[in-house]
């Protein structure tokens, strides 16, 4: 099979990390999670208290921010000016965080490039909102997977459960479509699904089925 990079778009919630990492250990590619590099700037950005609305305040901050991925037992790791931030990235505050910085220009110029590079260095999957539509445009493979936002709240209000945390079903259905507004609706480089991309729906799929479906997408546009 040829050299290719492989864009799984959508939003928040939809499984695209879950369904991607699976995919790329399938193909032997290696998985790109582009929203883990927003998350890491969010952090930085929550962490030195930086006033987001602030142009300069907020460019200064970019240019003095270095993220770094790195692959330790096939996991993706994401390095924040030298430290693992990893562990941090994952909480709603962080995601919310987000969801707001990575519509700003500073933030979204701070790793494009570097997004671009992996994908010149190695076959990828790379997941997040603009792969298809903005950072990869010339992806072999393309895939914009959604759910509907009941089942992608219920799927994280059980994760939560799950962790022994304690969750409103309804708030995370309000954070969700409110993350989906923001994602959608931001001039520079919004959440959308690309012209050539396969649409698919996964809130009557399970996780198994869903990968099975990319992979033969995979395997017939690679032919
Ligand atoms: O996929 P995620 O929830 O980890 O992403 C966190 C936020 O980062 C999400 O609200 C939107 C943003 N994001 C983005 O703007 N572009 C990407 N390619 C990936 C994520």
């Amino acid at each position: 099979m040829k050299r290719a990079g492989i864009a799984i778009d959508g939003p928040a919630g939809a499984g695209k990390s879950t369904i991607a990492k699976k995919v790329a250990k399938k193909l032997n590619y290696i998985y790109v999670d582009t929203g883990a590099m927003y998350r890491a700037i969010a952090y930085y950005l929550v962490t030195n208290q930086i006033d987001i609305e602030k142009e300069t305040e907020l460019e200064k901050a970019c240019s003095s921010i270095f993220v770094e991925i790195k692959y330790e037992n096939d996991l993706q790791q994401v390095y924040l000016n030298g430290e693992n931030v990893t562990p941090y990235l994952r909480t709603e505050a962080t995601g919310n965080m987000a969801s707001k910085s990575s519509a700003k220009a500073p933030v979204r110029a701070a790793l494009l490039d570097l997004q671009r590079d992996m994908a010149k260095e190695f076959n990828v999957v790379m997941d997040g909102r603009d792969i298809g539509t903005n950072v990869l445009p010339d992806a072999e493979v393309k895939i914009y997977l959604t759910a509907s936002s009941k089942e992608r709240a219920n799927r994280r209000y059980r994760e939560l459960l799950e962790k022994g945390e304690t969750a409103d079903l309804h708030r995370i259905e309000a954070d969700i479509m409110e993350r989906d507004e923001r994602d959608m609706n931001r001039a520079i480089a919004p959440l959308k699904q690309a012209g050539d991309a396969v649409f698919i729906d996964s809130s009557d799929m399970g996780i198994d089925e869903v990968v099975d479906k990319i992979l033969s997408v995979v395997y017939e546009k690679l032919q």
